[in-house]
């Protein structure tokens, strides 16, 4: 249910530095994971530090529909207490997932070799964005998908009543495809196969294994093959979900460019998978640094440490490191408008299938506030003004997409004259404290009636 209400129009303006502690909320991707997976389990699972933002509470009323029982029970602690693999319930009314491609696309695997059907929609983005590179292999297992033309939402899955378990080499990198083929294995005799030829994100693996399923993965030439065994007991899990390293990135970011800032943003996952983004920074010459870095839950972690970094130089980034930082590029290209020179971004083309076409978004948006962008299908370009050299003073379109909102937001902290935005509301989908978290360190975030 996100996203669905009256605009939010929003300014950031130049303020002082940005100084002092960003606890940033729990990660987006554990938060889905956590809940789906807990409601497949047996028994109790509690989760502490899950993120509420809206995406993660559409994906609890989700699984609350398909029978598990979830339980708020405050301060970033949850309960859930499971069906068991195989067990969802058909639900009563239509799935709404909101703003969440992550949530529909996990959900729509895991209920996918179980004998229910279930009609799934979001809102204008979400249901814009293509669903047949799940529904394809999901109909590999026997489950049938009937949508809207070119597989978007509104659309309904009728699970396999007797599914077989699939060999699936994933066509696109994308962990949300790779996810739903796993999840719907969970309920297939035999063994899954995934394969991906460019590693993505590993939580589904990680928790997989965590929760009890027998899972491999095998590195080679190939690629990644993720083997799992299907119809496992899954038991009920502790679990605390580290801090989210793509809600870091903003206050990390905007540090780097606003003059005389120093900000610690503490408690980030470093997960290979997820770090593209901090190693593009350092490599920029961004004053970057992981201090007290450690492993915790198997993971390693440290708190970043960003002070404002005015001699940073556009670069060529690595595109075999786009599925590390895929939800990144956005405020990334605002920093590269602070930098010298050309940062290219090469091998990109899912940012336009994303809550927005992310690079068309930011393309006309970083234009009107003064920064030469070139793009073509799964590339762009942004010319560098220099630190201090970015105009601003224009007003963007956020497309109800949380990311380009918070990147705007950032490049308005920094730039010459306010920047502002049709709409903040579609940053509660996943950073809901974005605005006192940031105005805590200095920025000056105002809610505005324009445009
Ligand atoms: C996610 C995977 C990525 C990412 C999204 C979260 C996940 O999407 O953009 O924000 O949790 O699996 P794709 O799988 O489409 O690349």
């Amino acid at each position: 249910m996100s996203a669905h209400g009256t605009p939010i129009p929003m300014m950031a303006e130049p303020a002082g530095p940005l100084t002092g502690t960003a606890d940033v909320p729990g990660d987006k991707s554990i938060s889905h994971r956590s809940l789906i997976l807990g409601a497949l389990s047996v028994g109790e699972t509690r989760i502490s530090g899950l993120l509420e933002g809206q995406d993660v509470l559409d994906t609890a009323k989700a699984m609350r529909a398909f029978g598990a029982e979830i339980t708020d029970l405050g301060g970033g602690e949850w309960r859930v207490h499971g069906v068991g693999v195989g067990g969802f319930a058909e639900p009563e009314t239509v799935i709404d997932c909101g703003n969440s491609g992550t949530g529909v696309r996990l959900i729509m695997g895991a209920m996918a070799t179980s004998p229910v059907t279930a009609t799934f929609s979001g809102d204008a983005s979400l249901n814009r964005r293509p669903m047949a590179r799940v529904t394809d292999p999901l109909a590999l297992f026997g489950a049938q998908a009937v949508g809207r033309e070119g597989g978007r939402l509104p659309m309904t899955i009728i699970g396999a009543r007797d599914p077989v378990p699939v060999r699936y080499e994933v066509p696109v990198p994308s962990a949300q495809v790779k996810s739903a083929v796993l999840l719907a294995g969970l309920n297939a005799p035999g063994r899954t196969v995934v394969i991906e030829r460019e590693p993505t994100r590993d939580h589904t693996e990680r928790m997989l294994a965590g929760f009890g399923a027998e899972i491999t993965t095998e590195v080679t030439d190939e690629g990644r093959i993720i083997t799992l065994t299907g119809q496992p007991e899954l038991e009920g899990q502790t679990i605390t979900v580290p801090r989210d390293p793509s809600s870091a990135a903003f206050p990390v970011c905007a540090a780097l460019i606003v003059p005389g800032s120093d900000v610690l943003v503490p408690n980030i996952g470093l997960n290979p998978t997820r770090a593209g983004l901090f190693e593009t920074l350092r490599e920029m010459g961004a004053d970057l640094s992981y201090e007290n870095p450690r492993e915790e839950g198997g993971e390693p972690v440290a708190d970043l440490r960003a002070r404002y970094s005015p001699g940073m130089k556009g670069i060529a980034v690595p595109p075999e490191r786009a599925a590390s930082m895929i939800d990144e590029y956005p405020v990334l290209s605002v920093v590269a408008a602070f930098a010298e020179g050309r940062t290219e971004m090469r091998g990109v083309r899912e940012l336009r299938v994303k809550e927005s076409d992310r690079i068309d978004a930011m393309a006309v948006g970083l234009r009107a506030n003064g920064i030469e962008v070139e793009e073509g299908e799964d590339w762009w370009i942004v010319t560098g003004c220099g630190a201090g050299g970015v105009a601003g003073g224009a007003t963007v379109a956020t497309h109800l997409d949380h990311r380009i909102a918070m990147s705007f937001l950032c490049l308005g902290m920094a730039a010459q004259s306010p920047v502002h935005l049709d709409d903040g509301q579609p940053i509660a989908t996943s950073f809901p404290v974005f605005e006192p978290l940031m105005t805590a360190l200095g920025a000056r975030i105002v809610r505005t009636e324009r445009p």
